[in-house]
């Protein structure tokens, strides 16, 4: 892989951050007077994340989940893995699930699945970005920052073979540059 590929931008730090308040705005609205915990699904969603919980006022409780399912490569392989579990038990407390990209939607409904057997009061889920071209199995969201074409998207929490997670906006590159 070259070492000098071209990112272009493709959502501005300031939309990005803008967008985050309008969803922090919903979640504070429909989470008032409940106790619910914040499931980060790493690496991608750590700075989506951070910035989200800290414009919700609300006492909540912060964990995250390792999962990974396209290894160093630019697509899915389809066979998620949990890398590293939750800290703390989810029985009978609200669950929001955040993640930074929605693809096939194959590691999300892993992840439902998978939680659903703990027993939680509920499970939401809210995206910064989906691709709803690249469905395979369609899932429930509840909160979406950005729908977003067939791009392969880099920055804010994305990697390209764990690159470029720290660009403070939303790049895309080149089909070419990826192979
Ligand atoms: C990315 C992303 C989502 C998943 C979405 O994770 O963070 O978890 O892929 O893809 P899907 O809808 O096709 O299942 P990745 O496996 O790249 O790990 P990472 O978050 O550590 O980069």
């Amino acid at each position: 892989m070259r070492q000098d590929i071209k990112i272009s931008v493709l959502i501005e730090r300031d939309r990005i951050m803008k967008r985050v308040s309008e969803l922090a705005e919903r979640i504070t609205k429909d989470y008032q007077g409940l106790d619910f915990v914040m499931v980060g699904v790493l690496k991608g969603s750590f700075l989506f994340l951070s910035d989200l919980c800290r414009m919700i006022p609300h006492a909540m409780s912060v964990d995250f989940l390792g999962l990974s399912s396209y290894g160093a490569g630019t697509e899915s392989t389809g066979v998620v893995k949990i890398t590293s579990d939750l800290t703390i038990p989810i029985a009978d407390r609200h669950v929001l699930i955040v993640e930074d990209i929605v693809d096939t939607g194959l590691t999300l409904n892993y992840l439902i699945e998978n939680l659903s057997t703990r027993m939680p009061k509920s499970i939401r889920i809210c995206t910064l970005l989906y691709k709803p071209s690249n469905i395979i199995k369609p899932v429930p969201l509840d909160y979406v920052g950005f729908e977003i074409e067939n791009k392969f998207v880099v920055g804010y929490g994305l990697d390209l073979a764990e690159k470029h997670r720290n660009l403070s906006y939303i790049g895309y590159i080149e089909p070419e540059a990826v192979k």
